[in-house]
């Protein structure tokens, strides 16, 4: 598992924190898009980075942060492929990735506290898509032309 992990400068301290999370004590390979500090920066950019590294396959899951999560989300589900869910608490980590089989999360610093934040993204990367009668409604996620 290789994750791509991205934000612009009002994620960058939690992206950081995740980073450290995932390499330490999840173990998990990732790929740093930036930003690399708390210099004002446009979202859009990074959250199209990740998402790019998803969607042709750099990495397999990504991980974007900004203040809120809503911006950053929104620029990722721009880009063919990527189904971005932005995630507040564990219950809808769980199922962002049982029901939607979201292949990016979209994390808000300024609204999760770092525990919360963690505990988000050890749930995303270890809960398992359930498929059956979810896939046909990811196909028509999937499909959409674009
Ligand atoms: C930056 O101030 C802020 O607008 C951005 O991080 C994000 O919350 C946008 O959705």
């Amino acid at each position: 598992m290789k994750v791509g992990i991205g934000s612009d400068h009002a994620g960058f301290e939690l992206k950081q924190a995740i980073k450290i999370y995932l390499e330490g004590s999840m173990k998990i390979e990732v790929v740093d898009y930036g930003t690399d500090s708390k210099e004002s920066v446009d979202y859009p950019e990074y959250g199209f980075k990740v998402a790019n590294a998803v969607a042709e396959n750099e990495v397999d899951r990504g991980i974007v942060v900004c203040g809120t999560g809503i911006g950053i989300s929104m620029a990722a589900n721009k880009v063919k492929g990527v189904r971005a869910a932005l995630c507040y608490d564990p219950y809808t980590a769980i199922m962002a990735r049982k029901h939607n089989d979201a292949n990016v999360l979209a994390i808000g610093a300024r609204t999760s506290q770092l525990e919360n934040a963690l505990a988000i993204v050890g749930l995303f990367m270890k809960t398992d898509y359930e498929g059956g009668r979810h896939q046909k409604r990811v196909d028509m996620i999937n499909n959409y032309p674009s």
